[in-house]
């Protein structure tokens, strides 16, 4: 089977990009991670992807409008000829023709068991509310922010005494753990986005 070639999306450190990266080494995972674009110049994660040898971009978004900075990317995972975009700590929102062109073959990972919390400041809403349990979710990206069809999700326990550092290590070791799962079920075509809705086949 040719493997799916994925681009990954980064602003910050990238350790979803790392987890990625690790499991494309295990044999027969259907995808492989060819780009790491960042909007953030010097961002942690374009060195993990220099250090696995993979491609990698800095597209700042400062002083572009919204749509020039989505044309700037979408140029550079055409020219890659991308078939899978993860977006992995990316902080940035699409604009809804970019969102739409990429539709069925973008992924957003984000800290919370959506459609709980979406936005940012996650695990500060999460404690904040007093809730008992929390989680992460991977799910189709579409032009309403965090509120794409869901692929996988995961939940984590938040505990008396939790801070947002305890808390997000806690749920960041499940997004580890799910986000190449999911790219490994859409990257096989056992989950597609058909009608709005992410359709299983597995
Ligand atoms: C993760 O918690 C992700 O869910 C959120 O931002 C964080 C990125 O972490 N959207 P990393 O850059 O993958 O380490």
């Amino acid at each position: 089977m040719t493997k799916k070639r994925v681009a990954v999306l980064i602003s910050g450190r990238g350790s979803n990009l790392a987890a990625l990266i690790e499991a494309t080494k295990t044999p027969g995972y259907p995808a492989e991670i060819v780009l790491a674009i960042s909007n953030v110049p010097g961002a942690g994660g374009l060195e993990v992807a220099r250090l696995a040898g993979i491609a990698t971009q800095t597209v700042p978004h400062k002083g572009l409008p919204r749509e020039m900075f989505d044309a700037r990317i979408d140029a550079a995972l055409r020219a890659a000829n991308i078939d899978i975009v993860c977006e992995a700590g990316f902080m940035r929102i699409h604009g809804e023709a970019f969102a739409r062109a990429w539709q069925g073959r973008i992924l957003n990972i984000h800290p919370s068991l959506l459609p709980a919390f979406p936005g940012t400041h996650v695990h500060e809403q999460v404690l904040a509310a007093g809730v008992k349990e929390t989680g992460c979710t991977v799910h189709f990206l579409t032009p309403e922010l965090d509120a794409g069809p869901t692929i996988l999700q995961a939940k984590v326990p938040v505990l008396p005494g939790d801070t947002v550092d305890t808390l997000s290590a806690r749920v960041l070791v499940e997004e580890h753990r799910i986000y190449p799962e999911a790219l490994r079920l859409v990257a096989e075509g056992k989950v597609r986005l058909a009608d709005g809705r992410a359709a299983f086949d597995v």
